[in-house]
């Protein structure tokens, strides 16, 4: 009776789990999809405590460890700023995968001797998964927050000795699944796994980072459905398959934005800045730059009927979302429309922008996508680029050459008149140049996102004027 009452919990939490990912690929029902997966959570918790088996001291263990993940993650969750959103991703995973080899390592001492060869396998896989995690994604955070060298680490054979290290994992695997009586060999796995996990990460630059994060929350998945097999609780498996499945598709959707492979993602050393591109205007042979202060920029921007808001990294960078919202707002009050046009990787997450804008309380209906706007940039009179750079790249359409080559890209080119908003002629994440800027139709605004929207949403609702008078 007791267990059938925990597996339809269990079925439940199940639920809430897939209706949370239901809900959160939509800004206007993301917070309902927190909220189906916290409840899902607390019920998978609250039915795993009541399972038979547990002793007293077994439970003040679990109450100190409730207590300490807590106190961790409360903090973590109210004073990590969106920014840096992605690392604080890959510490959780880097958390979870230690909980889940630890676990493996735990089974192994104390059962190997009752386990059956599927049992021993799996745990092995475990163990392998839960170590390569944790050390790649910590890799992954550092490189992210740049206490670790970004620059893709090269050196000669190194696709050779990690596949070499990791078929030598498979082969520890193997071995014990027949002689789990030579404990000490998973202890060699559990080393080996962790070192294939900082080999993985170091070729990767740091720009690719969010989509290997994504790709190890796949593996973390795996893992933590390989435990669940071990421990015979159906909800592990049914979330890890979850966790796997999402991880993946969500690579395979950065992937493509990006238009880049896997392989080219894993082993193709993507984010060796080109220096030259980071140089200068003149250095790129692609013409004059022109500028053009804030002012200049509000007067034509309050002069036509349509303004695009284009946001990047760099809106990110500056938190300038709350000015976006108050430019937009003094905008239409001058009878401008105004629209947001959203690149599926902009900034450096997922719906980075969609969350920015909608912490600013910006309408989920003025952000539009990619497919949505690409065919109204020729009749939109004034485009603003808020801190993107790659994403208006034009040159991703025809410079065969370039990392962003067919990359789709939002067609900002084709407007009547452009303002870019950045702090310099540098280049973005994929460190290459960016031909809008020498567009004729193209004027920079140089200074931090910020101030500069601020002082553009001042200008078009007359504020300035008031103050000088
Ligand atoms: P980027 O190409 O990275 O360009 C951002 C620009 O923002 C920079 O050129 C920088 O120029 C400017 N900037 C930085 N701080 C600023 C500030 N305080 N004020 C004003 N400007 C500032 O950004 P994007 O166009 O959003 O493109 C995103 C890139 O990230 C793409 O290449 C994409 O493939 C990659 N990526 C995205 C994701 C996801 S899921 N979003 C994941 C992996 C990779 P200055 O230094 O001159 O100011």
């Amino acid at each position: 009776m007791r267990d059938n009452i925990i597996q339809l919990i269990y079925l439940v939490a199940a639920v809430g789990f897939g209706l949370s990912l239901r809900w959160m690929s939509s800004a206007a029902t993301a917070r309902r999809g927190i909220l189906a997966g916290e409840i899902g959570f607390v019920l998978a918790i609250g039915a795993t405590l009541a399972l038979p088996g547990y002793t007293n001291e077994g439970y003040v263990y679990i109450a100190i460890a409730l207590v300490i993940g807590t106190a961790l993650g409360i903090p973590l969750g109210l004073r990590v700023p969106m920014t840096a959103m992605p690392q604080r991703i890959a510490l959780s995973h880097a958390f979870g995968a230690l909980a889940v080899g630890a676990v493996g390592i735990g089974k192994f001492f104390l059962y190997h001797e009752v386990y059956g060869k599927f049992e021993l396998a799996v745990l092995g896989v475990e163990i392998l998964l839960g170590g390569l995690v944790f050390t790649g994604s910590l890799m992954a955070a550092g490189k992210l927050h740049e206490v670790l060298p970004q620059r893709p680490l090269m050196f000669k054979g190194q696709n050779y000795a990690n596949f070499a290290i990791l078929g030598l994992c498979i082969a520890i695997v193997a071995y014990l699944m027949f002689r789990p009586q030579d404990t000490w060999l998973v202890l060699v796995l559990a080393a080996l796994a962790l070192a294939v996990g900082v080999l993985l990460i170091i070729p990767i630059g740091g720009a690719d980072m969010p989509t290997v994060i994504a790709l190890l929350n796949s593996y973390a998945g795996l893992s933590a459905s390989a435990l669940g097999l071990v421990l015979n609780n159906k909800l592990l498996i049914v979330a890890g398959a979850l966790d796997g499945t999402a991880g993946l598709i969500l690579a395979i959707i950065m992937c493509r934005a990006m238009n880049r492979s896997f392989r080219n993602v894993m082993f193709g050393a993507f984010g060796a800045v080109d220096e030259t591109a980071a140089g200068g205007g003149d250095a790129s042979g692609l013409g004059p730059v022109r500028t053009a202060s804030p002012d200049e920029a509000a007067e034509i921007m309050k002069m036509g009927r349509s303004v695009v808001i284009v946001p990047g990294y760099g809106m990110a960078v500056a938190q300038a979302q709350h000015k976006v919202r108050e430019l937009a707002d003094a905008l239409e009050a001058e009878g401008v429309d105004v629209k947001f046009a959203i690149h599926p990787v902009a900034g450096r997450m997922p719906g980075h922008m969609n969350v920015l804008l909608a912490e600013a309380n910006v309408p989920y209906e003025k952000l539009l996508d990619m497919d949505e706007i690409n065919s109204e940039f020729p009749q939109v009179d004034t485009v603003l680029v808020l801190g993107a750079n790659d994403v208006v790249n034009p040159s991703a359409r025809h410079e065969k050459s370039s990392p962003i080559y067919g990359m789709p890209i939002l067609n900002v080119d084709q407007a009547q008149s452009i303002f870019v908003v950045k702090r310099s002629m540098r280049a973005g994440f994929a460190g290459v140049e960016n031909e809008l800027f020498y567009n004729p139709k193209t004027q920079m605004v140089f200074g931090d996102a910020k101030s500069v929207v601020g002082e553009l949403a001042n200008e078009v609702s007359g504020q300035r004027d008031a103050i000088s008078l």
